[in-house]
C-alpha cells in the first residue's frame, strides 16, 4: 500500500490544469446504458472510481474503450444485475439503477454498504422509482426495482439533509424513458446534475430546469448515442485554491468554471486571500492578514461538503476561532482527529468543529480515512513543520488525478513510497 510523504514549508507558485469532474463523469458514464448506440465521453479523469465504474459497465455487457481521457461506451445488449463484488467498491455504482430501470424496466444492484462519512441511505432514490411506478424490493443485500411500465409523476426528493445529488441523477435517468411528464421537486442543483442533464438532452432526452429546484422531464421513446465533454472538477479546483492558501504563493488554476466555485471563493476572500477570475481561470494570492471565519456546508449553491475537510486544514493555522459545520454529512469529521495529531486545536460540538487557529502544525504519521479527508491531510502537510506521512493513500487516488505530481509542479515536495 503506497504512502505519501509531504515535506512541509514550501510555498506554491505557478499554474495547474484542473481535470474533468469525477462526480460528473460517474453518472454520465452510467447514462450510456440508456442507448444501444455508442457514446463518446471526453475529459474523463484517470481515477480509481472511474475505473470501478467502467468495470461495472463492462460486467453489465457494455463494450468499453478508453484512450487518454476519452471513453467510448456501446451498450448494445445489457444485463440488469450488478454483482456485489464490484458494486461494493464504490457507492456511486448505485447510479446504474436509474438507467437500467429506464431502459430494461428492471435492475438489481447490491445495496451500498456503510461509508466512513456517514450513514448513506438510498431511500430517496427508491422513493423516486416507486413514484414512477416501480416496485422496489430489498432482499439479501440487494435492491431490485421492477416496473412493467414507467409513468411520469411528480416527485419530491427532499430529505432530512436537503436534496440528493445521485438520487436526482438516478430518477432523471429513469424518467427520460418514462411515459409522460415527470416533475422532480426539491431536485439537487449541483453543476454535476446540470452536466448529466445536458448529456441526456444530447442523447435525445427532453429535460428542462436542471440547475434549479424543479426539473421537468418529458419522456421519449428512445435515446441515441452522443458525444460530451465532462465539466471541470470544482472540488479539485477548490482543493488547489486551499493548497495555495495554506502553503502561500500565487497559483493560477486553468480550465475551471469560476461560477461553480463562488461558495468556495467567498470564504477564502473573507479569510484574507485575493482571488482573480477570468472566464476559465482563477488566481489566488495572499492579501495581507488572515482571519477566522464561519462556514456551514450545504447543498449547492452553498459551501460544498466535499471542501469542508480541506477548509478545516486551512483554518487550523488561521488566527482566531473559526467555526465549521457540515449540514450535509454531519458525521464527516474524521480528519479532525488526524489534524489534532498534527497539533491542531479543534473541538467537536456535534456536527460543528470549533477551530482555534495555531501558528504552525507539526508533521506526524496520519491516516487517510476518506477521499476529502486525505486531501485535507496532504494540504496540512504542505504547511507543517517536518515530514508528514500519510497512510492509506488509495483513498486520494479515488478522486484526485496525480495530486502529488500536480502539487510538485507548483513547488511542493511530495514523495509517494511503497509501504
Ligand atoms: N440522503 C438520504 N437519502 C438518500 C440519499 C441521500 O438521506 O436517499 C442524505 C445523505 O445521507 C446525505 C445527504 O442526503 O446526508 C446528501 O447526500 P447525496 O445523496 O446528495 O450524496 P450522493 O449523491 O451520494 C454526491 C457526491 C458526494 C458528495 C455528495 C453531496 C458523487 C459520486 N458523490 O453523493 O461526493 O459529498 O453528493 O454533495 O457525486 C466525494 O466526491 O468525496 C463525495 C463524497
Amino acid at each position: 500500500m503506497d504512502k505519501i510523504l509531504v515535506h512541509g514549508g514550501r510555498p506554491l507558485n505557478g499554474h495547474v490544469k484542473i481535470s474533468g469532474s469525477k462526480n460528473s463523469a460517474l453518472p454520465i458514464l452510467a447514462a450510456a446504458l440508456l442507448t444501444k448506440e455508442p457514446c463518446i465521453i471526453s475529459r474523463v479523469p484517470d481515477l480509481s472510481d472511474i475505473h470501478y465504474m467502467l468495470t461495472i459497465l463492462s460486467e453489465l455487457g457494455c463494450e468499453v474503450e478508453r484512450a487518454s481521457g476519452v471513453v467510448t461506451i456501446k451498450a448494445e445488449n445489457v444485463i440488469t444485475d450488478a454483482p456485489y463484488d464490484i458494486v461494493r467498491k464504490m457507492r456511486a455504482s448505485v447510479c446504474v439503477l436509474g438507467p437500467l430501470l429506464g431502459r430494461e424496466k428492471e435492475a438489481t444492484v447490491s445495496l451500498p454498504g456503510g461509508c466512513i462519512i456517514g450513514d448513506r441511505p438510498i431511500d430517496l432514490h427508491l422513493r423516486g422509482f416507486e413514484a414512477l411506478g416501480a416496485a422496489v424490493r430489498v432482499q439479501s443485500g440487494n435492491v431490485k426495482v421492477l416496473a412493467p411500465e414507467l409513468r411520469g409523476a411528480t416527485i419530491s426528493l427532499r430529505g432530512k439533509f436537503g436534496s440528493t445529488v445521485l438520487g436526482t441523477d438516478n430518477v432523471m435517468m429513469a424518467a427520460v424513458l418514462a411515459e409522460g411528464t415527470t416533475v422532480i421537486d426539491d431536485a439537487a442543483e449541483e453543476p454535476e446534475v446540470v452536466d448529466l442533464a445536458n448529456f441526456l438532452n444530447k442523447m435525445g432526452a427532453k429535460i428542462e430546469g436542471a440547475g434549479t429546484r424543479r426539473i421537468i422531464i418529458e419522456g421519449v421513446k428512445e435515446l441515441h448515442g452522443a458525444e460530451h465533454e465532462v465539466i471541470p472538477d470544482r472540488i479539485e479546483a477548490g482543493t488547489f485554491l486551499v493548497a495555495a492558501a495554506i502553503a502561500g504563493g500565487e497559483v493560477t488554476l486553468r480550465r475551471v468554471i469560476p461560477d461553480h466555485l463562488k461558495a468556495v471563493i467567498l470564504p477564502l476572500e473573507q479569510s484574507g486571500y485575493k482571488i482573480h477570475s477570468t472566464a476559465d481561470s482563477l488566481t489566488i494570492s495572499p492579501n495581507g492578514s488572515r482571519s477566522a471565519i464561519q462556514l456551514d456546508a450545504q447543498p449547492y449553491p452553498g459551501f460544498p461538503t466535499d471542501m469542508q475537510a480541506q477548509m478545516c486544514a486551512l483554518l487550523a493555522t488561521t488566527d482566531g476561532v473559526s467555526v465549521v459545520t457540515d449540514s450535509v454529512f454531519p458525521q464527516r469529521f474524521m480528519h479532525v482527529a488526524e489534524l489534532k495529531r498534527m497539533g491542531a486545536n479543534i473541538e467537536m460540538q456535534g456536527s460543528t468543529a470549533v477551530i482555534h487557529g495555531i501558528s504552525r502544525l507539526e508533521a506526524a504519521p496520519v491516516m487517510a480515512s476518506d477521499l476529502r479527508a486525505s486531501a485535507a491531510l496532504v494540504l496540512a502537510g504542505l504547511t507543517a513543520e517536518g515530514v508528514t506521512e500519510i497512510n492509506r493513500v488509495y483513498h486520494i487516488d479515488r478522486g484526485y488525478e496525480s495530486i502529488d505530481e500536480k502539487l510538485n509542479s507548483l513547488g511542493a515536495e511530495i514523495e509517494r513510497v511503497k509501504a
